[in-house]
């Protein structure tokens, strides 16, 4: 596992690509912020990782709003650690 330890961040994982990336990430061994202005596909992205024995967290997420994002980031240092 290469991400052992280590916390990524996805935006627009709620689905389709970013869905995907998250998961292939959690494989790794990142805990996975799973980042999406629809917090119900950010859930579902969780759930398909958890399931799979990953480890993540949702969290919604706009990214056209700086201060979205700066919740976004406080978050991660907050509730990221491993
Ligand atoms: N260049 C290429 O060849 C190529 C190929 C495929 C997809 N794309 C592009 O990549 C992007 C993703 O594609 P997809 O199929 O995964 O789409 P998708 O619609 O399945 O996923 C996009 C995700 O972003 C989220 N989102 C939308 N606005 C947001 C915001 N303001 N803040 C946070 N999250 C937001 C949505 O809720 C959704 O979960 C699209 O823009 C698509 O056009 C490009």
């Amino acid at each position: 596992m290469k991400l052992k330890n280590r916390v990524v961040v996805v935006t627009g994982s709620g689905s389709g690509i970013g869905r995907s990336c998250a998961i292939e990430f959690a494989k790794e061994g990142a805990r996975v912020v799973v980042a999406d202005i629809n917090l119900q596909g950010a859930e579902e992205t969780v759930r398909q990782i958890r399931e799979s024995g990953g480890d993540s967290i949702p969290f919604r997420t706009d990214v056209s709003d700086p201060d979205s994002v700066i919740k976004l980031v406080d978050f991660t240092i907050k509730h990221g650690q491993n």
